[in-house]
């Protein structure tokens, strides 16, 4: 199998993870969420693309000494996108509280914890580790791009639907992004064997991210213990 074979495999094990989602933020709006919930939802959206970019950004620190020109421009667009993504998410919050978002307490709330989140997956691989960090692009990033464009389609607010239309968008490309770096760092049967590995924890960590950030599905549940394994009944 060439690489690029093996990459569009990965790609296909990452569906059911992406149904899954779609299937939990559109039962998510379908609840007709309170004032309070879509705050709640929101702030954890807009502290995601906040460590986002922050998690980028050190990656980008990290291979500018490589000189990998073409990694070290896709890296610098990701981390302006992110930054743009948490000031439209922001705005977003803004919007809907109609008051000026408060940045020290999404700070101060994310220094005790903060809310579950797929960039606190990044932020605990090691830096220096180029297939995870390309691995949590294809797949984080492939995410996001399924479940925002679902969001706008099923979101009843029209500036917040075209807001996360605009978004997703972008995280389409990040997955490509994802793609470019796998197609350089996955060059043998062991870097194979790993990559398959680390997709499962990856795929089972957003999952149990969508449950707290939206609601539970039982057929979302069932496809993904279906697809992956009994792993996910938990
Ligand atoms: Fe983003
Ligand atoms: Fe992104």
């Amino acid at each position: 199998m060439t690489n690029k074979e093996f990459i569009n495999q990965l790609e296909a094990g990452n569906e059911a993870l992406f149904q899954a989602s779609e299937m939990q933020v559109e039962a998510f709006f379908n609840s007709k969420p309170t004032k309070e919930a879509l705050v709640e939802h929101f702030s954890g959206r807009c502290a995601n693309e906040y460590m986002n970019m922050v998690e980028v950004a050190q990656r980008l620190l990290e291979i500018a000494p490589t000189g990998d020109r073409k990694m070290i421009k896709l890296l610098a667009r990701q981390v302006l996108d992110e930054a743009a993504h948490f000031d439209l998410v922001a705005k977003v919050l803004e919007r809907i509280t109609g008051k000026v978002f408060d940045v020290e307490a999404m700070l101060k709330n994310e220094q005790q914890g903060g809310g579950a989140k797929g960039a606190r997956i990044l932020e605990e691989m090691d830096k220096e580790d180029r297939l995870a960090l390309h691995l949590y692009q294809f797949i984080a990033e492939g995410r996001a791009a399924r479940v925002w464009q679902r969001m706008s389609e099923v979101c009843e607010d029209e500036v917040i639907a075209s807001t996360y239309a605009k978004i997703a968008q972008d995280e389409g490309v990040h997955r490509e992004f994802g793609r470019i770096g796998l197609e350089q760092f996955i060059a043998n049967e062991a870097d194979k064997t790993r990559a398959l590995e680390l997709a499962d924890q990856i795929r089972y960590e957003l999952y149990k991210v969508s449950c707290m950030n939206c609601v539970e599905v039982p057929a979302a549940r069932q496809l993904c213990v279906d697809t992956y394994g009994p792993q996910f009944l938990n």
